[in-house]
């Protein structure tokens, strides 16, 4: 038995019939450092992440390369979870919507739906995008014509089932007038209160097998195959086993999702599915922007992506961590230029930490033979000042932290970094080096140090897990992965055998620029 308090939390699950980009892969940091987090604060964490493997997409994808679905989606799902093992993303379990696991839940709950008389068959006519894999409404048409946007529109006649969705609009506007944080940034509560404003027609959730026979069947009709929402938003509650009405322990979720599905898919279908399948709604909705290029959306479409993979081989992960981290404000979009990833690199990762560990760790090699020495009686120096800023520094990353501010709560703990490289100049330990009479003031200043180091290492475990561990070894002691409550000062860093000084991130190489033609 465990005390502890259970937080689930998932990522959007990514089709496969491209591979992983920056926006993808921002997702899965973002998720992962809400996970690690909140697994330091002591929470029992489920973390889930996977892919969304069926759909009319995949089918033509596989198709296009003259490719078995199922083969095709092995793959990609390869390049996927090999990319977020890569970005040391701690997920506790990976799902595919082929899995049985996943179909058989499914089946379950759209049986149930249909038991209930939730589910009913219709004929069905009407416009349909196949790049988007939705029907259109005249609504959609602008001056007469559907949008570039849509792709390809066809005209299609075909028996299809629906979900009443229709009948939880009332319910849906009561639940978000009450419930004004379960969306996170809360402004985005008002884009589903708008489109609740408008009549919502009921889900349209199968396809023919003639059709699209990339999917899951109906249990009640073989012809039919559940079609792309009906089929992922489950993944959510397939991991965790379900029974008629009743969700595996970890339940409810915190969903990390991107804002192009926020309206309609997890802001009115899931809360809907849930609620009529007798389930209790998510704990949260975490909603981020998109990265573009030049304010255009980063996507698969339009052909604009950046590649996670290249950033990586040549800055390190824990530098895409970082950066994509601190440069998108969460909630928001994010122009992505890599002139400004290596500014960052350089100046706050290089610079204000990498710098800054080695030549600490340095001065207590030569100076004290790597052993960290003893600090001077509290009260007896003018050190109090830089104790009291330093914890500051990581108290106001924490509260940050606490309320989703996750760029604001890196910055402060770059402060606090900066406080300490300025304690360094100030201080001058070369100086004092030089000094045989201000030994114990030496003393006082390399343990400083060392102690200070030792708080962010823990700290920065959470953003930067591959880093913070290089740091521990340096500091000769090893990452704690839960916090004390108290927020105190090391007190027990003064004797430890430091590591060797290690280079945490190596200057980048001066690439020459393009010669003119
Ligand atoms: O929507 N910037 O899959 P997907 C930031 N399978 N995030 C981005 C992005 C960008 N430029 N482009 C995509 C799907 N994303 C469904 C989800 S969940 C039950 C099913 C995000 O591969 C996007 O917002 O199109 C979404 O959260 C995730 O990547 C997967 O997108
Ligand atoms: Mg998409």
């Amino acid at each position: 038995m465990t005390n502890r308090p259970s937080y689930y939390i998932t990522t959007a699950i990514d089709y496969v019939n491209g591979r992983p980009h920056l926006g993808h892969a921002y997702e899965k940091v973002l998720t992962d450092v809400l996970a690690r987090y909140q697994r330091r604060q002591g929470a029992d964490v489920f973390f889930l992440t996977g892919v969304d493997e069926h759909g009319m997409k995949v089918q033509q994808s596989a198709a296009k390369q003259g490719r078995q679905p199922q083969e095709f989606c092995d793959e990609m799902a390869g390049h996927f979870r090999a990319l977020y093992d890569r970005l040391n993303i701690s997920y506790d379990d990976f799902v595919r919507t082929t899995q049985p696991r996943h179909k058989e839940v499914v089946q379950k709950i759209l049986q149930q739906l249909f038991d209930a008389g939730e589910i009913y068959s219709a004929d069905y006519e009407g416009y349909y995008s196949t790049r988007l894999e939705q029907f259109l409404t005249e609504k959609d048409r602008v001056d007469g014509k559907f949008p570039e946007s849509f792709g390809e529109v066809v005209f299609l006649q075909e028996k299809n089932y629906f979900f009443k969705l229709s009948q939880y609009q009332g319910w849906l506007l009561e639940f978000y007038q009450n419930h004004p944080d379960f969306i996170y940034p809360s402004f985005r509560t008002k884009e589903v209160l708008g489109a609740l404003q408008e009549p919502i027609p009921d889900l349209c959730i199968s396809r023919p097998a003639a059709r699209l026979s990339w999917g899951i069947p109906l249990p009640f009709d073989s012809e039919q195959v559940t079609y792309v929402w009906f089929d992922a938003l489950v993944n959510y509650l397939s991991v965790l086993g379900y029974e008629r009405g009743q969700a595996g322990g970890r339940w409810p979720a915190v969903h990390v999702i991107g804002k192009d599905i926020l309206v309609p898919p997890h802001a009115i279908y899931w809360p809907a599915m849930l609620k009529a399948i007798g389930v209790a709604q998510p704990r949260q909705l975490v909603v981020h922007g998109w990265w573009t290029q030049n304010k255009e959306k980063m996507s698969k479409s339009v052909g604009n992506v950046v590649d996670p993979l290249e950033l990586i081989d040549l800055y390190g992960v824990d530098a895409f961590r970082y950066f994509v981290m601190r440069e998108m404000a969460l909630g928001y979009d994010a122009d992505f230029s890599e002139e400004q990833f290596k500014l960052r690199y350089q100046s706050e990762l290089g610079n204000t930490l990498g710098n800054l560990v080695n030549r600490s760790v340095s001065m207590i090699h030569r100076y004290r033979g790597g052993v960290v020495p003893s600090p001077m009686e509290p009260g007896t120096e003018a050190g109090e000042g830089f104790r009291r800023d330093v914890l500051e520094s990581i108290r106001v990353y924490r509260e940050n932290m606490d309320k989703l501010q996750l760029h604001v709560g890196i910055m402060e703990l770059w402060k606090g970094l900066m406080r300490v490289n300025q304690f360094v100049d100030e201080t001058a330990p070369f100086k004092m080096a030089k000094d045989e009479a201000r030994r114990a003031e030496l003393d006082h200043v390399l343990h400083e140090l060392a102690a200070a180091l030792e708080l962010f290492a823990q700290e920065l475990q959470v953003l930067l897990p591959g880093t913070a561990l290089k740091m521990c070894e340096q500091l000769g002691g090893g990452l704690q992965s839960s916090i004390s409550q108290e927020l105190h000062w090391p007190e027990s860093v003064a004797g430890r055998h430091l590591g060797q000084a290690q280079v945490l991130f190596p200057r980048l190489e001066e690439t020459p620029s393009p010669k003119p033609a």
